[in-house]
């Protein structure tokens, strides 16, 4: 008899987590290693929400919460729904989680039954495919297309829906293209889920204040009224406020799905830590400064991503319209030689020899599902960038 389960062969290790890693190996044998693999933002936490973290200790609102979370977080996620995306819920309609990532892994559990099929648009954070699976469901990617800003187009959606179809995921901005529906292109996709009323929406907000210029986010709930009651709209702390180790994440929804996830939460973590708690309440009540001023740092990266990528030979990089994310193609940088005499086969050997010949971190794409790309967060100091970026320009311009 196996001693591991058998789930454990339907679940992949993080590729991301992996490159990070192998990053970390690298600068500790003396490398000068740029990493350009991390998921978060490079920025501290914002001082008020880490004294209102420090107070809660000071109070001793150190015990057990409810499993949902605190009555006064859940009221301000009722109203920074209000507020933000003109979306009414009651507290009772909403669960906060150790993180987002809790919040989806538990929406799948406690929704997915064998062969159910669960729609998510390629490339996709790495998380989907392997939560849907080890929770018994099949993930259904649906490829989209640099020259459509990697957006899912209704016509694909439509053709990707079956009577198994029991959610699509849809996260604006994208981990890991940065691409963000505008109103019209939601409306659309929203307009075809009405004509299967038996599909539900989970839409990833986790990056909502990550857009750049006169772009508006919008969610699909706001823009569709009829979805709102098949819709779980997931958001958190940890890209908006830099609270990534706090771990809070939440949603909201139809009550009947909150209380099936509070009832799984209720025998696996119960509440989320009290302390992160009582500083997210902070977060999304107090002064939003830090959101605003993060914004335009991420902003004024992506410009000089974009602008000294797209100077690289064989990369071809769109500018995406949100995340800290670009999500360029190395199709034209497949089949050529490095100096050392390696042929670039794959997304993969062209981050592994990047690595290895400048000591740039990135991540392929196929570990997002959508190749021969690569991912970079420019969640890193402007020098690093542009030393990043100029040793890729100078990795590309090697390659024959
Ligand atoms: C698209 C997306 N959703 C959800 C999460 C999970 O966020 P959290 O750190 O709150 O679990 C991440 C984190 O990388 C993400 O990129």
């Amino acid at each position: 008899m196996a001693f591991l389960a058998d789930a454990l062969s339907r679940v992949k290790p993080s590729a991301t987590i992996a490159v990070t890693q192998k990053a970390r190996d690298l600068k500790a044998q003396g490398r000068q290693v740029i990493d350009l693999s991390v998921g978060e933002p490079d920025f501290d936490t914002p001082d008020n929400v880490k004294q209102a973290g420090i107070e809660a200790i000071r109070k001793g609102y150190t015990k057990y919460t409810p499993v949902a979370g605190i009555v006064p977080l859940r009221e301000a996620i009722c109203g920074k729904f209000k507020r933000e995306n003109n979306l009414e819920y009651k507290p009772s309609q909403v669960i906060v989680g150790t993180g987002g990532k809790q919040i989806l892994f538990n929406a799948f559990l406690a929704t997915l039954n064998p062969g159910d099929e669960v729609i998510i648009a390629a490339p996709y954070w790495v998380s989907y495919p392997e939560m849907v699976a080890l929770c018994g469901g099949t993930a259904v990617a649906v490829q989209t297309r640099l020259e459509d800003g990697f957006k899912l187009q209704p016509e694909a959606l439509e053709r990707a829906i079956t009577p198994r179809t029991k959610w699509v995921v849809l996260n604006s901005p994208s981990n890991p293209s940065g691409a963000a529906y505008t109103r019209d292109e939601l409306k659309k996709l929203t307009d075809v889920l009405l004509r299967h009323p038996n599909v539900w929406l989970l839409p990833d907000d986790m990056y909502e204040h990550l857009v750049f210029g006169d772009f508006t986010f919008v969610t699909p709930a706001e823009i569709e009224p009829a979805l709102y009651e098949r819709t779980l709209t997931m958001n958190g702390v940890s890209k908006a406020y830099a609270m990534t180790g706090w771990r809070i994440g939440y949603a909201a929804g139809p009550e009947k799905l909150i209380r099936a996830m509070d009832m799984i939460q209720s025998q696996q973590t119960s509440g989320a830590c009290s302390i992160a708690q009582w500083a997210a309440v902070e977060a999304l009540n107090g002064p939003q400064d830090f959101v605003a001023s993060s914004r335009k740092v991420f902003h004024e990266r992506r410009d000089l991503v974009v602008s000294m990528l797209g100077q690289a030979k064989h990369l071809k990089c769109p500018s995406p319209e949100g995340a800290f994310y670009v999500f360029p193609s190395c199709a034209d940088a497949i089949g050529r030689k490095t100096p050392t005499g390696k042929t670039i086969e794959t997304d993969q050997d062209f981050v592994t020899e990047l690595l290895e010949a400048e000591s740039v971190a990135t991540v392929q794409g196929s570990a997002f599902g959508t190749a021969p790309n690569f991912r970079i967060s420019y969640a890193t100091s402007n020098k690093n960038l542009e030393e990043a970026c100029a040793r890729i320009q100078r990795f590309c311009a090697s390659l024959v």
